[in-house]
C-alpha cells in the first residue's frame, strides 16, 4: 500500500510515521510518499524519518518529492496536511482579529475563517488534481479548519474524503476512563461539526453512563473538560462539550487571556519550529534527537499555557495516551484498507444524520467504516442550543466556500459577520481589510 502526504515536510510527520512503523500486519502501508512545497523542509523531514527507521526491519521506504503528480500517482491513501501560508500566516490570523477584540485562533471564529479563505482555493486545486491522478485512492484530511476543508474537497472526491480529528476521541476516552469504563468498549453519542461537538451519552452495556458523571461534581472536576467548563455549566448544559467550545462559552475571558499573553500560539510554534528546521539542517547533529527535543518543549508549552489560562490545569498523563490523531489515521486507513469493520468519530457528509443540515454537509459524527469507506451511523436530533451554533457556523462555512468559489469579497464580509463570535457587520468589514492587507493568498477576492 503506497501513502502520499502532503505538507511532507511539516513538524508532526514523523508521528504519522512513528505510528505506521508500529503496523507489522498483512496490508500495511509499506512505502511513503512525501509531498512538499518546500524543499528544505522536506530533506529535514526525510532525515528524521530515515533515523526513526533505523533497526526496523520492514520500515516503509520514503521517497521525497516536490512533484505533486509524480506523488500523486499509484497512490492508495494520500493523507492532506498542509498549513498555506505557513506559521507566519497563523500568527497573523491570530493578530489581525486580536486587535480587532475579536477571538484570533486558528480554527474558531475570525481567524479560522481567515485560514479557510486561504487554504479553500489550495485544497481544491489539490482535490481536482487527486481526482485525477489518484481516482481510488482514499483522501484522508488533516488540514485545518478540517471539517470546512474536507467540505470543499468533498465537492470534487465526494465520499473518497475523510475528515479527522483526535479532539472527539480523545474527550470519549477521558468520559470512559474517569467513569471507570473500558475506551474501547464504550460507545460515544457525539455529533456537531468539527471543534463544535458535544458529548451527550456514553453508553456501556446499553447503559448510558453520561448522567452519573453530570451528576458528581467530584468526578467532573476529575477530567480536564470537566474542569475548563466548571461542574454547574456542564450539568445546566446536560452534556460535554468539546474543549473548542470553551471559545465560545468563555468568549470574553478568552480573548482577554489571549491578548494579554505574550505570543499568540502561531507565533510561538512559528519560533520553535524555525529552531528545528534550523539546527536540523547541520549533518553533525542528529534529526531525530533535534525533532523530539524541540516536540516535548512544544509540549510541556501547550500545556502550561493554553490549559492554565483556562484554569484546566495539566493534562493528565492518562489524557495523551489515546495516541492523537495520527492514531485515529491509522485506525482509519486500517479499517479500510483490511475491510476491518470500525467504528470512529469523523467529518464526513451528513447524508441525512443531521435533519436541521443539507446532505451534502460535513459534519463530525461516529462513522461506520469499511473497506467501503465511513458511513454516518444515526443520532439523536441535536438540541436547540446547539441547532443554533452549528447552523450558524455551517453558513459561515458555506459564505467562505462561496468567496474561495467566486472571488466575491461581499460573500467574505458575510462569512465574518454572520459568525457568532463577530458582533459588528463593520469589524467584519475591517477584518476583510486587514486580512486582505497582510495575506498575499487573499488577493483573489478581488470581486465585489
Ligand atoms: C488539537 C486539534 C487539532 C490541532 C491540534 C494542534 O488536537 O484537534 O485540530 O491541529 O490540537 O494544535 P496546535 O495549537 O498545537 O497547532
Ligand atoms: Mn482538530
Amino acid at each position: 500500500m503506497k501513502l502520499t502526504i502532503l505538507g511532507g515536510g511539516g513538524f508532526r510527520v514523523p508521528l504519522v510515521y512513528g505510528a505506521l512503523l508500529g503496523d507489522h500486519a498483512e496490508g500495511r502501508i509499506s512505502r511513503v510518499t512525501l509531498y512538499d512545497t518546500d524543499a528544505d523542509r522536506l530533506t529535514a523531514v526525510a532525515r528524521v524519518l530515515a533515523e526513526q527507521a533505523r533497526g526496523v526491519h520492514d520500515a516503509p521506504a520514503v521517497v521525497a518529492t516536490d512533484d505533486l503528480d509524480e506523488a500523486l500517482r499509484g497512490a492508495d491513501f494520500v493523507f492532506s496536511a498542509i498549513r498555506v501560508g505557513g506559521l507566519e500566516g497563523r500568527a497573523a490570523d491570530e493578530r489581525v482579529a486580536l486587535d480587532e477584540g475579536v477571538l484570533g485562533q486558528e480554527t474558531v471564529g475570525a481567524g479560522g475563517i481567515a485560514y479557510g479563505l486561504r487554504t479553500v482555493p489550495v485544497a481544491v486545486a489539490l482535490a481536482r488534481r487527486i481526482a485525477r491522478l489518484a481516482p481510488h485512492a482514499w483522501v484522508i484530511n488533516f488540514t485545518n479548519p478540517a471539517g470546512l476543508v474536507t467540505e470543499a474537497m468533498s465537492r470534487h472526491l465526494g465520499d473518497r474524503v475523510i475528515g479527522i480529528c483526535d479532539s472527539p476521541v480523545g474527550l470519549g476516552r477521558r468520559i470512559a476512563r474517569v467513569l471507570g469504563a473500558d475506551p474501547d468498549r464504550a460507545r460515544v453519542d457525539y455529533v456537531g461539526l468539527n471543534h463544535l461537538g458535544w458529548v451527550r451519552g456514553l453508553h456501556v452495556d446499553g447503559r448510558d453512563e453520561l448522567p452519573r458523571l453530570l451528576a458528581d461534581p467530584a468526578l467532573l472536576g476529575s477530567f480536564e473538560e470537566g474542569r475548563l467548563f466548571g461542574p454547574d455549566w456542564l450539568r445546566s448544559l446536560g452534556s460535554v462539550p468539546n474543549e473548542y467550545l470553551h471559545y465560545y462559552y468563555f468568549n470574553r475571558e478568552a480573548v482577554r487571556a489571549y491578548q494579554d499573553a505574550e505570543q499568540t500560539r502561531g507565533a510561538f510554534l512559528r519560533d520553535q519550529q524555525e529552531g528545528f528546521y534550523a539546527r536540523v539542517k547541520d549533518p553533525a547533529v542528529p534529526a531525530l534527537a533535534t525533532w523530539d527535543r524541540t516536540r516535548a518543549e512544544r509540549e510541556a508549552t501547550y500545556m502550561a499555557e493554553n490549559r492554565d489560562v483556562a484554569g484546566a490545569g495539566e493534562r493528565e498523563e492518562s489524557d495523551l495516551d489515546s495516541g492523537g490523531y495520527e492514531q485515529v489515521a491509522l485506525a482509519l486507513m486500517r479499517a479500510v484498507a483490511r475491510n476491518e469493520r470500525t467504528s470512529l468519530i469523523l467529518d464526513v457528509r451528513n447524508r441525512g444524520t443531521l435533519a436541521v443540515l443539507d446532505e451534502d454537509a460535513v459534519i463530525e459524527v461516529p462513522c461506520l467504516v469499511d473497506a467501503n469507506g465511513a458511513r454516518p451511523v444515526a443520532v439523536e436530533p441535536l438540541p436547540y442550543h446547539a441547532v443554533g451554533l452549528v447552523t450558524a457556523v455551517k453558513a459561515v462555512e458555506r459564505a467562505v466556500l462561496e468567496a474561495a468559489e467566486t472571488g466575491s469579497r461581499s460573500a467574505a464580509v458575510r462569512a465574518f459577520a454572520l459568525h457568532p463570535l463577530v458582533d459588528s457587520v463593520s469589524v467584519a468589514r475591517r477584518l476583510v481589510d486587514g486580512y486582505t492587507k497582510v495575506h498575499p493568498g487573499l488577493a483573489y477576492l478581488s470581486r465585489p
